[in-house]
């Protein structure tokens, strides 16, 4: 595909894993359209942050919109890929009352973008799944044919919009790709997730809370590698409509040693508060990716020690600004 032609539509475009990829495509030559409402999940001033090089920049533009209010036929015109990534996120927030707006943001506001989507000559449509799809996994790393069982509201919505975004390939030939990340991490991480808080306690000599025994295991997977893997399934031409891959870091570590690993590298001390587990929150995960590999020639790059010394800088660089 010729780069020059090339126009992106990037939902959540002001998020963790939306800003750096908006950037990236920059970087590459690409003309990018970013809509996010900003929701107030976490401090808007932190996205406004994530989007300041991008929003300097002659071949980005920014709406500031719900997708239920956009206007889609305009956004989406002319647009080569869309890579999907708004989201209501966050695992332990979808119970209880927090449920409607999981619906809303994850179910409801994919379909209005499928259905945008489904008479236009978009090359690809990628989605930003979840490893939550799989639930407490029998087999780790986990395969991407494995039974799907989330085990939280939040997995539920999250593989709800992967069906929908299947029925929407099946039906209308969209070229959907779902990517199923795994606990992403790096600078700009969203605030309310482990290693962003380990690290923010440990500057600001407050206790961090561990849900649970801290015996649970994740596939913690590095930004730029979730930001190659975006940009490899937006240009994958061959792929079958509805292809879906692990994006998984390779890292599976218990979330003690991730509190090793983190006072090993903080010149700071971190102190530890122990609370009840949380529902929706499973055991292990880890992914399996050699579908990643053979299809999208995918494979992560960078290690969890680089990787978490890199989002210590990030932090660091911040509260100096502040
Ligand atoms: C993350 C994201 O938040 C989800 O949006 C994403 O869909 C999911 O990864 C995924 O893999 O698909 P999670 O794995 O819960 O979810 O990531 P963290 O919030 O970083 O939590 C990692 C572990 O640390 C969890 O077991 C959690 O219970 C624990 N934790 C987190 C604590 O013990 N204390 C905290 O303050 C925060």
């Amino acid at each position: 595909m010729d780069n020059e032609l090339m126009i992106a539509l990037i939902t959540g475009s002001g998020g963790f894993i939306g800003s750096t990829l908006g950037e990236r495509l920059l970087r590459d030559g690409w003309e990018v359209r970013g809509v996010d409402s900003l929701t107030s999940y976490y401090d808007r001033n932190q996205k406004l942050a994530n989007l300041e090089t991008a929003l300097s920049h002659p071949r980005y533009s920014f709406t500031e919109t719900s997708l239920k209010l956009a206007n889609l036929k305009s956004l989406l015109n002319d647009v080569t890929v869309v890579f999907h990534l708004a989201a209501q996120p966050g695992v332990r927030g979808s119970w209880a009352h927090g449920f409607p707006e999981y619906v809303e943001q994850n179910i409801s506001s994919t379909q209005l973008l499928l259905e945008a989507c489904k008479d236009r000559p978009i090359e690809a449509f990628v989605y930003a799944s979840s490893s939550s799809v799989y639930g407490n996994a029998h087999e780790v790393p986990t395969p991407v044919n494995h039974p799907l069982h989330p085990y939280s509201p939040y997995g539920v919505t999250k593989l709800s919009a992967e069906l929908l975004c299947n029925a929407y390939a099946m039906n209308f030939n969209l070229p959907v790709r779902n990517l199923r990340f795994f606990t992403v991490y790096g600078p700009r991480q969203r605030p309310d997730m482990a290693i962003h808080r380990m690290i923010e306690c440990a500057l600001s000599e407050r206790q961090f809370e561990i849900y649970g025994d801290g015996q649970q295991i994740r596939d913690f997977t590095y930004i730029d590698d979730v930001v190659n893997a975006l940009v490899l399934a937006g240009s994958g031409i061959g792929l079958r409509n509805g292809e879906t891959f692990n994006v998984a870091g390779g890292s599976s570590i218990q979330l003690l040693d991730l509190v090793k690993e983190l006072k090993s590298q903080l010149s700071k001390p971190l102190q530890i508060a122990w609370s009840d587990g949380q529902p929706g929150d499973v055991q292990a995960t880890g992914g399996d990716i050699s579908r990643t590999s053979e299809l999208l020639g995918w494979a992560p790059q960078v290690e969890l020690s680089e990787g978490i010394s890199r989002q210590i800088a990030w932090h660091m660089h911040r509260s100096r600004a502040n």
